[in-house]
């Protein structure tokens, strides 16, 4: 081992990193007080306000759950971490396609032929390997924060669940296994699925790992047995696009028969999965690329080419629209990121040469996996087919590139980046529907054992008086004003970002006093029952940055029937938008709110302009001195 290498995993060997804090109670209060009273009607507030102090009075209910809080602190790695899971994917009953699972769109692939296509998906596989083998031998480098308190070093966990997780569908509530004793981790297959047939792909035979030549003829032989039609089964991977107490049912009739039993429990404990995707027959632009790394396209297309119980499915179209999938409660996207671009640099780094067949061991044929269906499984397929084209047709979405500037532009203006696109988001929101709602984005809190992420809530009271300086009441106001409102809001945005990657946001915490009051089987408190708190948990904007430094952009769906999901990747020149949202809903509209986006942005860089050019300008009494 290289001493580098010795350094990376003692690294990781000897993270002792501080444990989440709970935040004062008061502390949290007063700030969920502020985040809500301009996105409620003044009456309502007023209740609202009357309910937060009667529970977080001396003696009150909230004295109560915090001391409990308090101890489970000292009890647990991390106080939030089984509550946040539960709440933020396992309760959830949604499908994970577009509803939970976010996405890796590589860029465009030029793939000859079908062989070219599944060298490249070889390659992958080699480098899948090569990166879970640093993964076990916990040897990756401990990633350190950058942005924002930048130095400090961040926890690795997620990494050690890329590969060893599985996402197992209940009829009330998931379970997520994760196996993270290394040793028997040393799972060695993965599961790839080629029109909507599956095959165990052996990656270790006699002790040795697969080459990239071998993998190769595997994958032929993989490709050629797919078509044969006489030993095809019907497309069973759709069952997991389904709701999932849906797909819990259907699993619970599966499992009656042993063959079904044995594929799933081979899907279960596979690596990750490949699918090799049919040509999409769409034009390869981004948003195209989105929806099929999103939903497969139905069942028409590749949404049945699928497991999306399976943390990593890394895909290979035929046609080159490439990317990652993933079940995402065990990790988060950055760590999606980190993975992917492992694997592209490697991949792309050289052209895909011809490799030497005579480096290739003659291997027996992967396995197929079989299944035995009947009549009322065949119906489910069916049902949970019908659900996946519901929400493939219900999927609005639109990538756009804003190439007007990037992050060099706005650190030039002395500003955060990530709080400047945040105000943009909220500009945008405001042009389309007169009004601000309930934002969530992601802050990491990595910094923390086992740390995992809270709520930003960008809709601030100093960014609702920035965006109306700028859109109703924009001829009233100097540049200077709003220059002056920008800041503000600029301000705030960084405070609660600070604030939340230090462990002190309210969303994590009055989750845990929820939690925790149902744990001591009390009455809902009041708190939790207002209809405030209720429309303020309904984040109808989901916003996440995932930047990458190779060529590539993340994209999810909305989180609410009425919402948007934005993901965004600042570039230095350029910044990449994924804007979701539903067709079915009447009130959204991808198109108009990237329209709203790009005005947003070109009005905001213009009145950056504006004022730096009259700071520059020598002043009246300046001139006359001179
Ligand atoms: N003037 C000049 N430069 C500034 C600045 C200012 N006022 N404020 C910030 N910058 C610089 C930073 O130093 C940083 O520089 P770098 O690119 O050289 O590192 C850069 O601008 C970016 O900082 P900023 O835009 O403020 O944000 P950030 O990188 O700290 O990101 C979060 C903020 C909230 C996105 C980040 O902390 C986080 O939590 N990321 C994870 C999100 C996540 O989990 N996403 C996936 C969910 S699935």
């Amino acid at each position: 081992m290289s001493t580098l290498k010795k350094q990376a995993a003692r690294g990781q060997d000897s993270q002792v990193l501080p444990k989440v804090p709970v935040p004062p109670l008061k502390q949290t209060l007063d700030t969920y007080l502020k985040c809500v009273q301009h996105l409620v009607k003044d009456e309502q507030f007023k209740k609202t306000k009357t309910i937060v102090e009667k529970f977080g009075a001396p003696g009150g209910i909230g004295e109560v759950l915090q001391k409990k809080l308090l101890e489970r602190r000292d009890k647990t790695a991390n106080w939030v971490y089984d509550y946040w899971l539960e709440d933020m994917y396992l309760n959830n009953r949604l499908a994970l396609p577009v509803n939970s699972s976010p996405a890796m769109v590589f860029p465009k692939q030029t793939f000859r032929d079908h062989k070219i296509a599944l060298r490249f998906a070889a390659r992958l596989i080699r480098r899948v390997l090569e990166y879970k083998s640093l993964i076990d031998a916990r040897m990756l480098p401990v990633d350190v924060a950058r942005g924002q308190l930048a130095g400090t070093p961040l926890c690795m966990k997620q990494y050690y669940h890329l590969f060893t997780s599985y996402r197992y569908p209940g009829l009330k509530t998931d379970t997520l296994k994760v196996d993270m004793n290394t040793a028997s981790s040393t799972s060695e297959h993965m599961i790839v699925a080629c029109k909507n047939q599956f095959f165990m792909l052996d990656v270790v035979a006699n002790n040795k790992q697969l080459n990239e030549t071998e993998i190769l003829s595997q994958l032929e032989k993989i490709m050629k047995m797919s078509e044969n039609a006489e030993e095809k089964h019907p497309p069973f991977g759709i069952l997991t696009s389904d709701d999932r107490t849906e797909w819990a049912q259907a699993r619970e009739a599966l499992i009656k028969d042993q063959t079904n039993q044995d594929s799933l429990a081979l899907i279960e404990s596979s690596i990750c999965v490949v699918c090799l995707d049919e040509p999409c027959g769409l034009t390869p632009s981004d948003t195209n690329r989105a929806l099929m790394m999103l939903h497969g396209g139905g069942c028409e297309r590749n949404g049945a080419n699928r497991w999306y119980d399976k943390s990593m499915q890394f895909v290979v179209g035929m046609d080159g629209v490439c990317g990652v999938v993933c079940e995402h409660s065990p990790f988060e996207g950055i760590v999606m990121v980190q993975c992917s671009e492992f694997l592209m640099k490697h991949v792309t780094g050289s052209p895909l040469r011809m490799v030497q067949p005579s480096s290739a061991r003659a291997l027996s044929p992967p396995r197929r996996l079989l299944w035995k269906c009947n009549s009322h499984i065949q119906a489910l397929l069916g049902a949970s087919g019908d659900r996946l084209q519901r929400l493939v047709n219900n999927l609005d979405m639109d990538v756009f590139t804003f190439e007007t500037y990037g992050k060099e532009f706005i650190k030039k203006q002395k500003m955060s980046p990530d709080g400047f696109i945040q105000v943009a988001l909220q500009l945008a929101f405001y042009k389309c529907r007169g009004r601000l709602v309930p934002t969530y984005e992601s802050a990491s809190l990595r910094r923390f054992q086992e740390g995992r992420v809270d709520n930003i809530r960008s809709a601030t009271p100093d960014v609702l008086a920035f965006v109306k300086s700028m859109a109703d009441e924009g001829a009233t106001f100097t540049d200077s004003e709003k220059m002056k409102r920008l800041k503000d809001a600029l301000k705030a945005q960084t405070d609660y970002t600070i604030a939340a990657i230090t462990g002190m946001a309210i969303d994590n915490h009055l989750l845990g006093l929820l939690k925790v009051s149902k744990e001591l089987k009390m009455e809902r408190p009041d708190i939790f029952c207002d209809e405030t708190y209720l429309a303020n948990n309904h984040f109808i904007l989901s916003t996440s940055q995932v930047p990458t430094t190779v060529e590539m952009f993340c994209c999810y769906g909305p989180v609410v029937p009425n919402g948007y999901g934005t993901c965004y990747n600042p570039q230095p020149h350029h910044i990449v938008f994924s804007v979701s949202s539903f067709w079915e809903n009447t009130e959204t509209s991808s198109a108009v709110f990237v329209k709203a986006l790009n005005e947003s942005l070109l009005e905001i860089g213009d009145l950056c302009n504006r004022s730096a050019a009259a700071a520059s300008q020598p002043t009246e009494s300046s001139q006359a001195a001179s």
